[in-house]
């Protein structure tokens, strides 16, 4: 089956390195609207209007499904991208379910700004009857950092430093990582937190909702392939991605 990733950037990547394991014989398409991101500091009906535009390009592709690897997005745009396309469209929101049945402590919720408006999140937190228990904070700069493919600089340490210096960790149990860019920078944010604070993203969980949803729509079992490159096709905002990012993507795909 030929399934579409979409990410203003290279967050989605996080997810699709699970993905490429979990469904060996699936192809890909991912998408970086990267003549739009970020998305997290933008207006909701902007953002809303790229992920539309990036969604109708991947449609014309012929796919079997579309996976909104990108929490923003999916705070903005999936309950109308499902109501739209024949096919099944997965979207992804910060793992903070898990996170509050994992203990019985305080939860730190990190995703963008744009994430973190949505009355989405807001029904999400309050349904969860848990309120009291959560706080959340914007990490945005993370992913214009990633973007520049910059991970390790001292600047993305001194960001992080500084917008996490007031936080008290001990009152806290988890942190969610709710935008798949900031899993680029997890073992920095763990620095931050001290080791005893869990990291929780909704990765694993978003690719495990793929498989069962592709699983009905299976008509015949394929062979597994197993070089990540001609399983994946990149696009940047309905152009082919250039080859020297391709290999940074592929390096990142494959990385541990
Ligand atoms: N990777 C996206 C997410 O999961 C957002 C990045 C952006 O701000 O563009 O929320």
């Amino acid at each position: 089956m030929r399934i579409a990733f979409l990410d203003s950037g290279i967050g989605g990547l996080t997810v699709l390195r699970q993905a490429l394991t979990v469904l060996p014989a699936d192809q890909f398409v991912y998408y970086a609207d990267t003549l739009n991101a970020p998305y997290g500091v933008k207006p909701k009906t902007e953002v809303f209007a790229h992920v539309l535009a990036a969604a109708d390009f991947l449609a014309s592709l012929q796919i079997d499904a579309l996976v909104l690897a990108c929490n923003t997005a999916t705070a903005v745009a999936v309950q109308t991208l499902r109501e739209h396309y024949p096919f099944p469209v997965i979207g992804m929101e910060p793992a903070i379910k898990p996170a509050l049945m994992q203990g019985t402590g305080k939860v730190m919720v990190f995703a963008t700004s744009l994430t973190l408006r949505e009355s989405k999140l807001e029904t999400l937190i309050s349904n969860l009857g848990q309120g009291h228990r959560v706080e959340c904070r914007a990490l945005d700069r993370l992913v214009p950092f990633a973007e520049a493919f910059d991970f390790t600089s001292r600047a993305v340490s001194d960001y992080l430093a500084d917008r996490l210096a007031d936080i008290r960790w001990s009152e806290y149990e988890s942190a969610v990582l709710g935008c798949t860019h900031f899993l680029f920078y997890r073992d920095l944010i763990q620095e931050c937190t001290g080791p005893d604070i869990r990291l929780i993203d909704g990765n694993q969980g978003t690719v495990n909702q793929l498989a069962r949803v592709l699983e009905p729509l299976r008509t015949q079992a394929a062979a597994p392939v197993h070089d990540a490159a001609p399983r994946v096709t990149f696009y940047a905002s309905g152009h082919k991605e250039t080859p020297a990012r391709v290999e940074r993507m592929l390096a990142l795909l494959s990385a541990p």
